[in-house]
């Protein structure tokens, strides 16, 4: 028989050719872990002197006049002028109200997460961040916890789960029960078409006297956010909620640990193969994120002790 090049897949291997790449992350990460504040300074006052997270990530009665024009981030030359109806729907002050929190856990999607045993970590941190209305109950709360301080919403699951919110929305309002007076973020000035439903949602927490809050994501953040991060070398046409999430966390918390982070089709450490997200296995639109290379960046800053990325189970 034909020699065995090492690392070869086995036919039994679950990993099927991914044991390479993983073995390579997984020394990476390997290395142990401390916090470097000067690394930690030097990163956040990059990010926010570019993109000014800290006061502009989120559109705000303030930082967005009647009048105003809001330049959508994910089409070319599509603009809005902000009328007194849109004004309406924006929060009155900046929800972050100048503090920073001690901790902030980011919570990714990632199949890493199931039997992960992280909820009461998660839970232990100042601030929540969770990405896309993920489920919280049913036995997950024990692996990723309930504790939700911010959600994001990408405009396609309100079409895919509650109709547009062309119909009955109760179903809408009930599902944010779990979330509780979190902020609920969404970005309503990406594509033309998140508009519309963006404001439905907002109009449906207000009306149902929801405690959620709605706020929308401010398309000159994301926008410079993208810019940030392809001059760091991310070739991605569009960044992912969890690396947006990862980036405001930064200017927002001295201390940023990520769970739910792994974009890889199996175990880092057992090899067993992982759904894509812990509730379900539906696929990431590769065509437009590149979640390896943005795990790769990732960790780049989890070794330069600027924040801690989390890929085993929790005790
Ligand atoms: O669809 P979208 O990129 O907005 O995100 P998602 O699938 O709902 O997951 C939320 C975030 O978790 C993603 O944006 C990624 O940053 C991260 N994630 C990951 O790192 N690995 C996975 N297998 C799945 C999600």
């Amino acid at each position: 028989p034909p020699p065995q090049k090492k690392n070869a897949p086995q036919p039994s291997d679950p990993c099927k050719g991914c044991r390479e790449i993983i073995d390579k992350v997984v020394a990476r990460y390997s290395q142990p872990w401390k916090r470097q504040e000067d690394n930690y300074q030097k990163f956040r006052f990059q990010l926010s002197s570019k993109c000014h997270g800290f006061n502009k990530a989120i559109i705000t009665k303030t930082n967005t006049p009647v009048g105003s024009k809001l330049v959508y981030d994910g089409e070319k030359k599509r603009t809005l002028q902000v009328t007194p109806e849109i004004f309406s729907t924006f929060t009155k002050d900046y929800p972050f109200s100048n503090k920073t929190w001690d901790t902030c856990a980011v919570v990714g999607n990632g199949g890493i997460l199931t039997n992960s045993s992280c909820g009461k970590t998660i839970d232990s941190a100042q601030f929540v961040i969770r990405c896309n209305l993920p489920p919280l109950a049913n036995g997950y709360e024990k692996h990723v916890g309930v504790k939700t301080d911010l959600v994001t919403a990408n405009p396609s699951i309100l079409l895919e789960k509650y109709g547009a919110l062309m119909g009955r929305r109760r179903p809408f309002v009930e599902s944010l029960r779990t979330y509780g007076d979190s902020l609920l973020l969404l970005p309503a000035f990406s594509f033309g078409h998140n508009t519309p439903v963006s404001l439905r949602a907002a109009y449906t927490i207000e009306d149902f006297e929801s405690p959620t809050r709605p706020v929308f994501f401010n398309p000159e953040y994301l926008h410079s956010l993208a810019l940030f991060w392809r001059s760091q070398g991310l070739k991605a046409v569009r960044l992912s909620t969890g690396l947006i999430m990862a980036s405001l966390a930064v200017e927002l918390c001295s201390n940023v640990h990520l769970y739910g982070f792994w974009p890889f089709s199996n175990h880092p450490h057992g090899l067993q193969p992982l759904t894509n997200h812990y509730y379900d296995n539906r696929q990431t639109k590769t065509k437009f994120h590149a979640m390896p290379a943005e795990f790769d960046l990732l960790l780049r800053l989890h070794s330069q002790g600027i924040l801690k990325l989390h890929l085993g189970d929790c005790p």
